[in-house]
């Protein structure tokens, strides 16, 4: 192919540059293959590790699954970055990782939560964050276990944080939770579908309100509800 595009004869010198290239191609690829396992084994340990993390909880299915492609699909509505984008995605999965030291008798109870109960759930943010610690790799999952149930009000744990206090990815993951928690049953509460939640997240039903959300957020549901019911489907069970 070089020889037929050449007006002259190939040199030694033109094949050693050629032999230089190849082997240069094929070490670029090599590197290439041993990033894209890299990359494989990390997801896959993250999975593992969100798995975990549910084995003292309330069967919630593809839950972990469902809440990371909501992030992700409300991520880049928001015109976040792709690197943003497939963080969130496989990030978010380790939310709740910090409900690994709460009793499952209070992960699984039927009823209301009481006062002391409450106190102790309300710890699982700090533990995720303690958990994944502060590895630059994971700095977005701890971003969120710290910060999921903080509210665009100020209302929420554990620090009661407002507004842009609040990480986006946190505020992202806050609403993304609360959807899929709404349309799966709980101990607590029965299934709801995709009109009815949609209605307590845009208008509220007294304990969950529209306040509790950043407004760019729950714009963005807004436009894109359908797009979540995909998503529940094609995730369910
Ligand atoms: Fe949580
Ligand atoms: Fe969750």
């Amino acid at each position: 192919m070089v020889a037929a595009n050449y007006d002259r004869e190939v040199t030694g010198y033109d094949a050693s540059i050629i032999e230089s290239l190849v082997t240069q191609t094929l070490f670029m690829k090599s590197i290439a293959s041993q990033i894209s396992e890299t990359e494989d084994a990390f997801a896959y340990t993250v999975h593992a590790l969100a798995r975990t993390s549910e084995a003292n909880d309330e069967d919630t299915g593809n839950h972990i699954l469902r809440v990371g492609e909501y992030c992700a699909l409300l991520a880049d509505k928001l015109g976040c970055p792709d690197k943003f984008v497939a963080t969130i995605r496989l990030q978010a999965l380790m939310h709740d990782v910090g409900k690994i030291h709460i009793h499952h008798d209070i992960l699984k109870k039927p009823g209301k939560l009481t006062k002391e109960e409450f106190i102790q759930m309300r710890e699982h943010p700090d533990y995720g964050a303690k958990i994944l610690g502060a590895h630059q790799r994971l700095t977005m999952a701890t971003e969120i276990a710290l910060t999921h149930h903080e509210r665009w009000d100020g209302g929420g744990y554990p620090n009661r944080l407002k507004g842009e206090q609040i990480p986006l990815s946190g505020r992202i993951m806050n609403l993304a939770d609360q959807y899929d928690a709404l349309r799966n049953v709980r101990v607590y509460k029965p299934a709801l579908d995709h009109p009815a939640t949609c209605g307590i997240i845009i208008e509220g039903d007294g304990r969950t309100m529209p306040g509790h959300f950043d407004p760019q957020v729950l714009a963005a549901f807004k436009e894109n509800r359908q797009e979540f019911a995909a998503i529940y489907e094609r995730l369910k069970g």
